[in-house]
């Protein structure tokens, strides 16, 4: 039997009703056989205080680097926010980011999504973590992309994605997912 991948999911975006929470969720549901995603909420971690950090990380931020640690692969489903990702993604990665020696993103495969009430589909979101998966040393999958536009009209009043086509092209990007990391996991 094929191995069974452990993904972390984490949303870019704190509110409730959040698209790209909503994403993340879809993702959980049409996850292939080989693949099981965990959705991780990034509410509790702090504002990154160097000097907080080198005297005692909070809890929370210990535990999402173990969890991080333990997967096989992240899942970031992130809005756009000024033409970047949200402060409360970045703040996250700086916080696991550090320090850089003992940092779980290392060597870490990472599939990206995102969703967007407007028109461009968080293209230059993605971008930008792209750029900061250089950094922390990720291994950034390229290919399929999901860049949601106009999400609003394609969940329900519950948060569920309900557009048949982007269920679909989730479903094949997972599939995806699980071979490329197969391919590029570092043994
Ligand atoms: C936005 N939004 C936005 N949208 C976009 O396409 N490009 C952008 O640069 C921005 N900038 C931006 C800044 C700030 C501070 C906010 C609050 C919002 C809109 C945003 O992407 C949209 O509301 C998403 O639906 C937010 O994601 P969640 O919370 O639904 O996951």
């Amino acid at each position: 039997m094929s191995k069974k991948y452990k993904i972390l999911g984490l949303a870019g975006s704190l509110r409730k009703d959040s698209l790209n929470k909503g994403l993340i969720q879809a993702a959980l549901e049409l996850a292939p056989e080989n693949m099981e995603i965990e959705d991780y909420t990034i509410n509790n971690i702090p504002l990154y205080d160097e000097d907080l950090r080198a005297s005692e990380s909070p809890k929370a931020v210990i535990e999402l680097k173990e969890k991080i640690r333990s997967s096989d692969g992240l899942l970031i489903a992130t809005p756009e926010y000024n033409y970047s990702i949200p402060g409360v993604l970045k703040n996250a990665i700086d916080w696991i980011s550090r320090p850089p020696a003992e940092s779980p993103l290392n060597n870490k495969p990472l599939a990206i999504m995102g969703a967007t009430g407007g028109i461009s589909g968080t293209i230059r979101a993605q971008l930008h973590l792209r750029q900061i998966a250089v950094f922390t040393n990720m291994i950034v999958m390229n290919k399929p992309e999901i860049l949601i536009p106009k999400a609003g009209d394609k969940f329900d009043k519950e948060g569920n994605l309900t557009d048949e086509s982007t269920r679909e092209h989730i479903k094949k990007f997972l599939i995806e997912y699980a071979k490329w990391i197969e391919r590029v996991s570092i043994k």
